[in-house]
This record gives structure tokens, sequence and C-alpha cells, in this order.
């Protein structure tokens, strides 16, 4: 006769099992980076360009940001961000030596959909004319891609999915104020779109080592889109006077990049010392590229060299959710990451959100 129902020893068992299986990063696998595409429209926007639409000039720009030119789609293009990730992924889809069919899932980050609803990743699903696979939509503005790579990640650690495409696209230039009124934001924002596909590692000392997120919903005024929202929709945004700005972005310049330093090193610190490393063990960090005085700023910080550092926000400006993955592609496009490295990837932005993903380059 038993004295414990098997029910019950069953139950217990497998929560032992879980327990350990998952306890101390112990997940059933890692993940990896395996292919990595990025798109930008040819329409090139000069800061010269800017001049012409507003009260603003090369030097201020350059001066406080670091860039000297960005993309913009050209209307009639039919560029948009689905399209434009759709674009990235066929590219990073081919680089892993994948068809379509071989993609479990699909995770899109964007602030620009093309649609308030529904979301970009089913329409990559669409384009691709992939199976109906599952897709989500991250809303996680400047730390979007490394929100929606953590949430990837996830996916393959617990055996889930093998394959998932990660798309950061951003079409901004259409919701811009193009006047000397927006210039304090305008000048920053560029279009483009970055992605990659994350596969199943069996080694757990490779790949993805550990994501860290975090949130400060108290100053999501400071960086913002207000509308449209459902408080606030087109029929009553018609009747507003002209000074109604609330659908252009609105930012707090000076707010956010005293936070965004902060926020930038903090995570950065947490993720190394999760995995029990140091500043110098960083081969290669790609921050969010929100503004090349705030990289820089934590370069200094850091102490890293020009070659550990990769910025290319002189070239598209801050391109959002896209940002961290262009430069990802770009940097190992040009032979800067190799097997082995230490990569960090760190972002901050709207929400307020920000983020970290430390790798080892596999
Ligand atoms: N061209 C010329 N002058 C401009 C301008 C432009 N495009 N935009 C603003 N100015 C003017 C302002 O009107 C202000 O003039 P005033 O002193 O006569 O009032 C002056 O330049 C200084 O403006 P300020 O906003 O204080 O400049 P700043 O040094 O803070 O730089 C940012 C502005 C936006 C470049 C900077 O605050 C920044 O990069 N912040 C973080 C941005 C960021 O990271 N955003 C994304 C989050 S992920």
């Amino acid at each position: 006769m038993t004295l414990v129902p098997d029910i019950v020893l069953h139950v217990v068992l497998k929560s032992l099992i879980l327990y350990f299986a998952f306890s101390n990063n112990n997940y059933m696998y890692n993940s990896k980076i395996i292919g990595l595409g990025h798109y930008v429209p040819d329409n090139v926007v000069t800061n010269d360009d800017l001049s012409k639409m507003m009260d603003t000039n090369d030097a201020w720009i350059q001066e406080r940001t670091g860039i000297k030119e960005r993309r913009w789609i050209k209307k009639g293009t039919g560029d948009s961000s689905a399209v434009m990730g759709a674009k990235a992924a066929r590219i990073a889809i081919e680089r892993a030596g994948l068809t379509k069919d071989d993609i479990d899932f699909i995770v899109f980050a964007t602030l620009s959909p093309d649609y308030y609803f529904p979301g970009c990743g089913v329409q990559v699903q669409d384009m691709l004319e992939m199976d109906t696979i599952g897709a989500i939509d991250i809303r996680n503005q400047c730390s979007g891609f490394v929100y929606a790579i953590a949430t990837a990640d996830q996916f393959i650690k617990t055996g889930m999915y093998k394959n998932i495409l990660v798309i950061g696209a951003e079409y901004h230039s259409n919701g811009l104020d193009k006047t000397t009124r927006g210039r304090g934001v305008t000048v920053i924002f560029g279009d483009g779109a970055g992605a990659c596909v994350l596969s199943r590692e069996e080694d757990n000392s490779k790949g993805i080592l550990s994501t860290h997120l975090h949130s400060e919903g108290k100053y999501a005024d400071k960086l913002i889109v207000a509308s449209p929202s459902i408080g606030h929709w087109v029929p009553e945004i018609l009747e507003n006077s002209e000074e109604d700005v609330s659908y252009f972005p609105y930012m707090d310049g000076t707010f956010v990049f005293k936070n965004a330093v902060v926020r930038f090193s903090e995570v950065i610190m947490e993720g190394l010392a999760k995995n029990n490393l140091n500043k110098e063990d960083i081969d290669m960090l790609i921050p969010h590229q929100a503004n090349l005085r705030i990289a820089q700023f934590i370069q200094k910080k850091f102490k890293l060299r020009d070659d550990q550092v990769f910025n290319n926000i002189m070239k598209y400006g801050n391109t959002t959710a896209a940002s961290v993955i262009i430069a990802l592609t770009e940097a190992w496009e040009e032979g800067k990451i190799k097997e082995g490295d230490n990569v960090v990837l760190a972002a901050f932005g709207s929400g307020f959100t920000w983020g970290s993903v430390i790798m080892k380059w596999a």
C-alpha cells in the first residue's frame, strides 16, 4: 500500500526536475544569432536638406547629436515599417542558411506600425508567405529590439521554438513635425529596418548569456506621441486647433539625455555582473544610436577603445527599434565581431524603458 498517491509523487518529481532545470540559468537551451540583415531607404536627407525646411543648421545638429544624414522614405516607394522589416528579414534568413519554412515564430519591434492594429509581425508572416506561425509586436520604442530579442530568447531557452525571426523597423519620417516648431526632435530621427534569426544553441556557454529589462512609467510623458489614442481619437484631433501637436513626438531632450546616460551604465553593469564579467571583457558594445554624445559618454565611462564601440548614427540618425539591429548587422558585416567575442547590446528610450543583452558570439 502506498502512503502517497502516485499523482502527488508525479507532481513533486516533475516540479523538482523543472526547478533544477531552470534555476541558475540552467535552461534547456541557449539562443544565438545565426543570420543578420538590414535595409534602409535610398533617400538620403542631409542636415543641409533639413535647414531648407526649418531653422536649423549642419553645425548645430552635428555638434549636439553627431548626425550628418539620415534616410527618410520617399512617398510612393511602397516602403513602410512592415515592408522594410520584411526586406531585412529576407536577407537575415538567407544569411542564416535557412528558408522561410524553417522559421517558427516572428517578433517585430516598432513604434511606427503600418496600422494601429494589427501589428507588423503578421504582415511579415504574409509578405514572406510563411506558414501560419505565431507573430507578436513589441511596443517598446528605442529599447524595442532589446526587448524583442529578450522575448525570443525565452521562447528558445524553454525549447518551445528553434528559429525565431526578430525584426526592428521604423518609419518615422511621415510622422515628424518638419517645421521649426519640431526641430528639437525631427532632426534626430531616421527610417530603417534590421532583422536577425535567433536559433537554438545547445552549448549553454555560447550565444545569449543573459538579458536585462527595466521600465519607469512615471516618465512616460517625457518622450511621447500622445495621439491618436483611444482617449483622443481622430474626429477630436481634427476639431482641435493647429496648435495641437499631440500627434507629433514630444521629447524633453535634456531630461531624456540625463536619464539615458545613467540607465545605460547601470544596465550594462548589471549584465556584466550577472556573467562575472568586467568592463575590460567587453569586445564590442552596440549602444542604441540615440545620440553620439550619449555613446561617447558611455565609452569614456567604461574606458573602451574606439574599436570596442560601434556607432553609425552619423549615417542613419536614431532609427529607434531598428537602431541596435542595424548597428549590430553593420558591425558584423565590417568584420568587427568574431567568434568568442563578448558582445553587449544596450538601449534606453521612451517609457522610460531600458535593457541590455550579453552575448558570447558563436
Ligand atoms: N537646430 C538648431 N537649434 C535647435 C535645434 C535644432 N535642430 N533644436 C533645438 N534648438 C535650440 C533650442 O531651441 C535651444 O535654443 P534656446 O537656447 O534659444 O532656447 C537650444 O537649441 C538648446 O536646446 P536644447 O534642447 O537645450 O539642446 P540640447 O543640448 O539638450 O540638445 C538634444 C538637444 C535633443 C540633441 C539632446 O537633448 C538629446 O540628444 N537628448 C536625448 C535625445 C535622445 O536620446 N532621444 C532618444 C531617446 S532614446
